[in-house]
């Protein structure tokens, strides 16, 4: 009797690993934060959800599955539609930190739904859905940036911060170096967008990033105020 146990968990987990080996179809994880500040004050502008102004922090803007060459695999699974039921309980957590910006009107559910389709999927054989969002509120609750960079008196005050000592504050806080991705303001001076981590295909650690998205930024930044007259 013994014996037919440990050879049917010998079976069942030499299945369970050649499903990790072979499913993974990714090589790591972009934990991508934004600063809302700079989503707002370009030339497109945001709109506000209903529950009101986001905090003046940074959020989420997905967890999306890398390849180590740089390019990513998208949209895996269209048998895999977002389904807001399996979060329904995340969803307080959820509208605070992984908030939509986008005009012409905020919908959380449908930018979720958009990570979801477009990334999400392609780690659906690591991370369900609902775990694939708790993954990405629990990475939120391991970093806080924004208090990373004020901690070394880079303040979101509207002037100019060096992307060097930007870095080197993230890098020491965390124990890895970010990436970092500039957009443009109205007036098209190059302001702190996105900060990427990278994180390993269980979606529990952060590693050293394989490659880093192309940054787009002057070597010194804007660090926007995420203040109230941005809004469209
Ligand atoms: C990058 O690597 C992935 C997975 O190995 C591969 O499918 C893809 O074609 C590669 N892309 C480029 C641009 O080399």
């Amino acid at each position: 009797m013994k014996a037919i146990y440990s050879l049917l968990i010998g079976i069942l987990v030499s299945q369970h690993l050649a499903a990790i080996c072979v499913s993974e179809g990714f090589d790591f994880f972009y934990f991508v934060q934004q600063w809302p500040g700079s989503f707002c004050d370009t030339r497109t502008g945001c709109c506000y959800p209903q529950t009101g102004k986001p905090a003046s922090d940074f959020s989420i803007h997905g967890l999306w599955p890398n390849y180590n060459n740089g390019s990513y695999p998208s949209n895996c699974d269209y048998r895999n539609p977002f389904n807001p039921r399996m979060i329904s309980d995340l969803r307080i957590r959820l509208e605070k930190t992984w908030p939509s910006l986008a005009c012409p009107r905020s919908e959380m559910l449908r930018f979720w739904s958009h990570e979801w389709i477009k990334h999400g999927t392609c780690s659906e054989s690591i991370l369900n859905q609902r775990a694939y969002f708790i993954t990405a509120l629990n990475l939120r609750n391991k970093v806080n940036l924004l208090q990373i960079l004020v901690n070394a008196g880079i303040k979101p005050d509207g002037r100019l911060y060096s992307l060097g000592v930007i870095k080197e504050a993230i890098t020491k806080a965390t124990g890895y170096t970010p990436g970092i991705v500039c957009n443009l303001d109205r007036s098209g001076s190059s302001q702190l967008y996105q900060i990427f981590l990278c994180v390993d295909t269980s979606g529990s650690k952060f590693i050293e990033c394989p490659v880093f998205p192309r940054q787009m930024c002057g070597s010194s930044i804007k660090f926007p105020s995420f203040g109230a007259s941005t809004q469209l």
